[in-house]
């Protein structure tokens, strides 16, 4: 029901979208959330292992824009990152549902929204929107009673335009 803009895509991680310096890192994506700090290609495939391997549990899905051109050539010589990786795509939104199998509600399963990224200049367009749909579907296919997540009070009216409602009070504790 909810389109994308054309040649946008939705789809799961995957192990090559490490590419830090190209435009499809999903990394880098990642910083409007937070600092992410220097990441290894090694570091990332080994994470992005563990989460393969515990696949009925982690999922974590990107946008692609394919519209960037694809025959840019990039100077092997430049420091500077290149503007496009030919026949790539550019990743510029990100998202992850954790499914938790708990006792309670006769071993009930809760969906967990994390780590929700749009880039900076590809916010307003639906992208958020559209990462939540999916995460939503995702955490109720796999049979989640609810889907749950935490946010800041400037982020209440997205999630209210994505179908959430306000309940309880976030805690945390920083080691
Ligand atoms: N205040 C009011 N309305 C808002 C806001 C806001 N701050 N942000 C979005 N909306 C509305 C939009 O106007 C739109 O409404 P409409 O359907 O009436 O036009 C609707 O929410 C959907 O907005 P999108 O275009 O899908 O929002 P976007 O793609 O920009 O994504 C997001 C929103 C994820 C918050 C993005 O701005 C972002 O990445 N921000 C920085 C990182 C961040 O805060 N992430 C969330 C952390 S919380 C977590 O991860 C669980």
């Amino acid at each position: 029901q909810m389109t994308l803009p054309s040649g946008y895509v939705v789809r799961p991680l995957s192990r090559t979208d490490n590419q830090t310096r190209s435009n499809t890192s999903f990394l880098k994506t990642l910083e409007v959330l937070t600092t992410v700090g220097a990441i290894t290609d090694e570091a990332f495939q080994e994470r992005f292992q563990y989460l393969k391997e515990h696949s009925d549990k982690y999922f974590t899905i990107v946008i692609e824009d394919m519209n960037v051109p694809a025959t840019t050539p990039r100077s092997a010589t430049s420091s500077s990152p290149s503007l496009v990786t030919p026949g790539r795509g550019k990743i510029v939104a990100a998202g992850t549902v954790l499914v938790e199998r708990k006792f309670i509600r006769q071993l009930g399963l809760v969906g967990h929204i994390e780590d929700i990224a749009v880039a900076a200049d590809q916010q307003g367009k639906k992208l958020g929107l559209r990462i939540i749909e999916t995460l939503k579907a995702i955490g109720q296919s796999q049979g989640c009673y609810k889907v749950i997540l935490d946010c800041s009070e400037k982020n209440v009216p997205f999630y209210e335009k994505c179908g959430f409602e306000r309940k309880g009070v976030e805690m945390g504790w920083y080691v």
